[in-house]
């Protein structure tokens, strides 16, 4: 795809990491992974960014796009501490993301609002955090009814197990 190229200019680092890795191996919506959903999010990112008529800074939308979900745990696992994943998992995103990699005020604004409408004291403040806050939820909206259609289809067709 061709936005793929900007997120290995700008993220080969974050993309490559073991964090990344792992994000490979836990499921966000649907069959997709948190991995490729943020791969999903961040091209969108940049192609809203291409058309916006006001000043994009692409390296920085890049990278936090990349690392908005980076809570780095199973939310679908029965769990106490997963319970709250819709409000809490945007705070531990940014926690792990000032662990793992230099991020600025930008990509903090990007990560921690997010979630906004859902955390609603935390409104973007941020151009790369506006565009984020809405591609993230187009984009969820789609996967989550892929995966939809997909189930529903295995089970009309009678492949599959559930
Ligand atoms: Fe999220
Ligand atoms: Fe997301």
């Amino acid at each position: 795809m061709q936005y793929n190229k900007v997120l290995w200019d700008y993220g080969s680092d974050i993309l490559t990491s073991p964090g990344m890795q792992f994000e490979k191996t836990l499921v966000q919506h649907g069959d997709m992974s948190v991995y490729d959903h943020s791969v999903f999010v961040a091209e969108r990112c940049v192609a809203v960014a291409r058309k916006w008529p006001g000043r994009v800074d692409m390296r920085r939308l890049v990278r936090g796009a990349l690392l908005h979900d980076y809570f780095l745990y199973d939310w679908h696992e029965d769990d106490d501490s997963h319970r709250l994943h819709g409000y809490t998992h945007a705070i531990r995103a940014l926690r792990n993301a000032k662990r793992d990699f230099g991020i600025g005020e930008i990509e903090e604004d990007m990560i921690r609002c997010h979630m906004f409408p859902l955390n609603i004291s935390c409104c973007p403040r941020t151009t790369e955090g506006r565009i984020l806050c809405f591609v993230d939820k187009v984009c969820a909206t789609y996967e989550t009814a892929r995966g939809f259609k997909a189930a529903l289809k295995r089970r009309v067709l009678g492949h599959g197990t559930d």
